[in-house]
């Protein structure tokens, strides 16, 4: 199976490179961008065949998959259009199955939203078909995802929803390990310090809300002694208002998911 690659920037080299850690053949991916110079650096870094060329990538390719910013999409259709029917990915903000239907009438369309830990093969990719995908391609687009993380379908108008816990999700967390690293910062602790200890209850309190069957809620309340210290915390974290900050944090970013589809 060749993937074409339309764009290989942040979004589409992390999908590369999860690929690629997945054991797909290196021969079987190509990519084109924009730029000359950035096209020789993913050739290098990545050890794919990368051109500046977009209709010779979907010529070549079975699936196209377009990883370029939303404004751009545009400006790559046409030329993915002259290379004859195939089935076509899309990931850029925005881009419905119904816009990417209009623009390629009768194509089978797919539209995703991935994260960037694909790049580790731990990511989220959420689905939306076209009317024109058979049973066959969307097993097929669902499989190369699902070799990077958890797939989801999803109906389109919880697509800006899911664009905001998953997508954009990761800035958050960052966010998240950041600021309670800065405020052992603030107790006497190094950043380094802070920054690892951080970092390992991130991924350690993850990996519990995987493993344990119980709800994130109840595994806190499991840490959250009456009368203990971790109480006294949680106290003041819920008066600050944490769950506040995240649903405006979400609902702004799901405005905006949807201004970008146009609703
Ligand atoms: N970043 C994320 O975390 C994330 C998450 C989910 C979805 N997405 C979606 O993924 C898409 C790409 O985002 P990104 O963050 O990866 O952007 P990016 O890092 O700016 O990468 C964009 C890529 O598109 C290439 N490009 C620009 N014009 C082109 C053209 N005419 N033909 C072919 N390639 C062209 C660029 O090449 P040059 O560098 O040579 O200009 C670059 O490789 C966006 O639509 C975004 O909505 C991103």
């Amino acid at each position: 199976m060749k993937l074409g690659f339309i764009g290989a920037g942040e979004m589409g080299g992390a999908i590369i490179k999860g690929l690629l850690k997945s054991g797909w053949a290196k021969e079987d991916i190509r990519a084109s961008v924009h730029s000359p110079e950035f096209a020789q650096r993913v050739a290098q870094e990545q050890g794919i065949s990368v051109g500046t060329d977009n209709r010779q990538t979907a010529l070549w390719a079975d699936i196209v998959v377009i990883a370029v910013k939303p404004g751009v999409v545009p400006h790559v259709l046409p030329e993915i259009a002259s290379a004859g029917k195939k089935p076509v990915i899309c990931m850029a903000l925005g881009w419905t199955v119904e816009k990417l239907q209009a623009a390629l009438p009768g194509w089978p369309v797919i539209r995703i939203m991935p994260n960037t830990p694909l790049a580790l093969r731990e990511g989220v990719t959420l689905f939306a078909f076209g009317k024109q995908v058979s049973a066959e391609v969307r097993q097929t687009a669902e499989g190369i995802f699902k070799r990077l993380g958890k797939t989801l379908e999803l109906p389109e108008n919880l697509f800006a929803a899911g664009t905001a816990v998953s997508g954009s999700g990761p800035a958050f967390v960052y966010a998240f390990i950041d600021a309670l690293a800065q405020a052992g910062v603030g107790q006497g602790l190094s950043y380094n310090q802070a920054l690892e200890l951080s970092l390992q209850t991130v991924v350690g309190a993850a990996k519990m809300v995987e493993e344990e069957k119980i709800s994130p809620a109840e595994l806190a309340q499991k840490v959250a002694t009456p009368g203990g210290c971790t109480a006294a915390g949680m106290e003041v974290l819920q008066t600050t208002g944490l769950e506040t900050a995240l649903e405006k944090t979400i609902a702004a970013t799901v405005a905006k998911a949807q201004e970008f589809a146009g609703k």
